[in-house]
C-alpha cells in the first residue's frame, strides 16, 4: 500500500507535524509504504484559471506540482494534514488543493479512467487554537471536495481543537496515542467501518482507516457556546 501523506503546516516542528509524523509511523508500522512531502517547502503556484487543463487535464504552470500529480493519482492512500488558518487550511496547501482542478477537469470532464481504479482512501488531520463548533467545517468541506477531485474517498479525520502553540499537541499524550495507532489485523475491515471495537479506548471514539487509526477525542470535540 502506497501512502501519500501531504504536510500543510508552515511550523517546523509545529502540532500538524507532529500527528502526521504518528500518522506516517502507524502506517509504516502496518507495512505501508509512505511518502511525505511538505507542500509549503514545494514551489506550488496558485491557480491561474488558464483551463487548459479542461482540454487535456495537464496544467500549464512548471513547478513542483508537476511531479505530485501522478503521486496523487496513483497513491492508494492520502493522509493530508493542515492547522486551521482562519477557518479554512494554510495558503500553501490550499494552492495545493486549487491546482488539482487540472485532475477535477480529468475525472469529471473529461471523465479519463482513474490511474489506480482503487479503492483509495484519505484521511484528513487538523488542530486549531481555539474551541469553535465551526472550526473545521470549512477545512472538511475543502478536503472532501479534493478528496472526490483526485478519486479518494473521505474515509477518516482527525480533528482536534484547543492546541495552539507551537508542539503544544505534546503536551497531550493521551490525545496522540488514542487518536492515531496501528491499525486492526490485516483483514479486518477497511476505511472507517470499524469504530471502536477491539481498539475502543476510554476517552476517545476512533474511526479506523486501515493502515492507520484516526479519531477525535469527545472532550476537544465539545464546543463553547458562545464560539463560532
Ligand atoms: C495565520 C493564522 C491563522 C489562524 N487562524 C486560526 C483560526 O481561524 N482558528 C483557530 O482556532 N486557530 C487559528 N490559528 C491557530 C493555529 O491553528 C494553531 O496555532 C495551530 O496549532 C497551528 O498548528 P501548527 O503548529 O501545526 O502549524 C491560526 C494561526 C495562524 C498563524
Amino acid at each position: 500500500m502506497n501512502i501519500l501523506a501531504i504536510l500543510g503546516s508552515p511550523r517546523k516542528g509545529g502540532n500538524t507535524s507532529i500527528l502526521l509524523d504518528r500518522a506516517v509511523e502507524a502506517a509504516r508500522a502496518e507495512g505501508g509504504e509512505v511518502e511525505t512531502v511538505n507542500a509549503c517547502r514545494l514551489r506550488i503556484r496558485p491557480c491561474e484559471e488558464i483551463y487548459q487543463c479542461r482540454k487535456n487535464a495537464q496544467c500549464p504552470l512548471r513547478d513542483d506540482m508537476q511531479a505530485l500529480y501522478p503521486k496523487l493519482l496513483s497513491a492508494d492512500g492520502i493522509i493530508f494534514a493542515s492547522p486551521i488558518f482562519f477557518y479554512g487550511i494554510t495558503a500553501q496547501a490550499k494552492a495545493l488543493v486549487d491546482r488539482c482542478q487540472a485532475l477535477y477537469m480529468r475525472k469529471h470532464v473529461l471523465k479519463w479512467p482513474p490511474v489506480n481504479a482503487g479503492p483509495r482512501h484519505g484521511v484528513f488531520l487538523s488542530v486549531g487554537g481555539t474551541r469553535g463548533e465551526n472550526l473545521f467545517g470549512g477545512a472538511v468541506l475543502t478536503v472532501r471536495y479534493f478528496f472526490d477531485a483526485i478519486d479518494v474517498e473521505y474515509t477518516g479525520e482527525l480533528l482536534i481543537r484547543r492546541i495552539d502553540e507551537k508542539g503544544e499537541i505534546l503536551e497531550h499524550p493521551d490525545l496522540l496515542e488514542q487518536g492515531i495507532g496501528a491499525g486492526p489485523p490485516a483483514g479486518a475491515g477497511l476505511a472507517g467501518s470499524a469504530r471502536g471495537a477491539a481498539h475502543r479506548p476510554r476517552r476517545c471514539a476512533r474511526v479506523t482507516v486501515w493502515p492507520i487509526v484516526v479519531g477525535g477525542c469527545a472532550a476537544c470535540r465539545r464546543p463553547s457556546r458562545s464560539a463560532l
